[in-house]
């Protein structure tokens, strides 16, 4: 059977105080609304329905796939008038999941506990016990079956003492769905098309109503305003530290490490506090990152030591490899096998080859920097002449003697040497000494100046 996903995404947003529509503000590294279409995806869909009122340009600039269609609401009657907008969509042979827009951290194993729930011609409800629920629809129950949902503002006071809530989220078959939706009224506290509304015409067309409930209250919960959206965030880093945790990974504290992407870990990996990880990024066995590093879209190999406060983009670090602390390694930058950067060598586009070290204080760019090359501190590639990027290629076993500036394009041959406080802006033979540098004068007698 087919399935089709309703994502309810057209509240203004008020109370974020934003010019952006709520459901684009982000958890981690993409939107509220992208986390639930990834959740949708993750469940099979055939088709995703997005319900937007406001902002529907932002909205289908920043969210795309071919399985996606925006359906505009034009004025916010009420949550059943919002799927209602889906109808036309609909087929009567498919499940419809409806999901919201704002709530992005219900589990794909949550929602394939309802898809599970759902009997042969019944439907399903995500429902959750709250301590406090006020403000949510009440499911009401008869001898242990749900019969409907009344809302917050419509309850009895017997009623408001239910304390199985509607989350919202439910399952349902499309022809039954679009019935119920036809049959909706407004006649109600709020004056709105109550999608709740449905239960109590599905149970009166004998329809079996199924529940299932989601491990934690955070997988059900929206943001209306900043301060749930920073608490959505925490509850999403927290669960990110978990999982990286059961994979194996030592975290100094779960609490203090931010992942906005993926990261994919081998055995023994050890990372401290304040660290950030973007994109995708790799790290192999017996891995170690000091505290306060980032680290976006890289491959960190076996054994490699990244030390404190290091920056890292788009790099591949090798084996056994070290960098930091503070190292700057920006895109382009490949560390092969054992080699090394030291604190304050910022790099890139630079490959340095097996054992090649660079212990301080210097910018690689533009680089190929042979075996074993050993970069005094103080190094400078001079790349960029103003307009155009030119490359410094240093061959196997060279030693650059510290404070160099090497103006590319130049070549340095294998095992060649440069004295300090060199500017080699001529090719070097392999096994050469270079010096390019004014002769040292000692001169007698020199006074120096007094205050005048
Ligand atoms: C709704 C449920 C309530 C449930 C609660 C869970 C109804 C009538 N009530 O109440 O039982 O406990 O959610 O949070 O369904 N939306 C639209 N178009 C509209 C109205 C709403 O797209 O015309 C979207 C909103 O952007 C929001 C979601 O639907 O993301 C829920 O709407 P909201 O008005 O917040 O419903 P609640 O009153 O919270
Ligand atoms: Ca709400």
């Amino acid at each position: 059977m087919s399935l089709s996903v309703v994502i309810l995404a057209a509240g203004k947003g008020t109370r974020m105080r934003s010019n952006l529509p709520k459901v684009l503000h982000p958890v981690a590294h993409q939107s509220m609304v992208e986390h639930v279409i990834d959740s949708a995806r993750s469940v099979n869909s055939d088709n995703i329905y997005l319900v937007y009122g406001f902002g529907g340009e932002l909205l289908q600039a920043r969210v795309q796939g071919d399985d996606l269609t925006f359906v505009e609401q034009k004025e916010q009657l009420g949550t059943g008038h919002a799927v209602d907008m889906a109808s036309p969509f609909l087929k009567d042979d498919e499940d419809v999941l409806v999901l919201y827009g704002d709530v992005p951290l219900t589990k794909v194993s949550t929602l394939e506990k309802l898809i599970s729930a759902k009997q042969d011609g019944g439907m399903a409800l995500l429902t959750v016990k709250l301590e406090n629920p006020t403000g949510y629809g009440r499911i009401m129950r008869l001898g242990g079956h749900v019969v409907g949902i009344v809302e917050q503002k419509d309850a009895s006071a017997e009623q408001l003492l239910i304390d199985e809530c509607n989350t919202g989220i439910l399952l349902a078959n499309g022809g039954d769905l679009k019935r119920w939706l036809s049959n909706l009224s407004n006649d109600n506290a709020q004056g709105e098309y109550y999608l709740t509304d449905i239960i109590a015409m599905a149970h009166s067309e004998g329809v079996e109503i199924s529940t299932a409930h989601p491990d934690t209250e955070i997988e059900v919960e929206g943001a209306n305003n900043r301060v749930q959206l920073a608490n959505l965030e925490r509850a999403y880093q927290l669960r990110k530290a978990e999982e990286l945790m059961i994979a194996g990974a030592s975290l100094r504290d779960p609490n203090r490490i931010d992942v906005r992407g993926n990261v994919t870990i081998g055995s023994e990996v050890q990372i401290d506090i304040n660290c950030i990880f973007e994109g995708e990024v790799s790290l192999a066995d017996d891995v170690t990152i000091g505290a306060n590093c980032i680290i976006i879209n890289s491959q960190i190999g076996k054994g490699a030591t990244i030390k404190p406060n290091s920056i890292i983009e788009n790099a591949q670090i090798g084996e056994a490899c070290s960098a930091g602390p503070f190292a700057r390694i920006r895109p382009g930058t490949v560390m092969k096998a054992d080699s090394h950067v030291g604190n304050f060598v910022e790099m890139k586009n630079t490959t340095m080859d097996e054992g090649a070290k660079a212990g301080h204080l210097t910018y690689l760019g533009d680089a190929e920097i042979g075996k074993k090359v050993n970069i005094g501190a103080g190094t400078i590639t001079c790349n960029y002449d103003g307009v155009n990027k030119s490359k410094t290629i240093i061959g196997d076993g060279a030693f650059i003697g510290s404070n160099a500036s090497l103006v590319a394009p130049v070549t340095i041959g294998k095992m060649a040497t440069t004295g300090a406080g060199s500017t080699i802006g001529k090719d070097v033979e392999d096994a050469q000494l270079a010096i390019a540098r004014p002769k040292q004068r000692n001169l007698d007698g020199w006074k120096r100046p007094t205050k005048k």
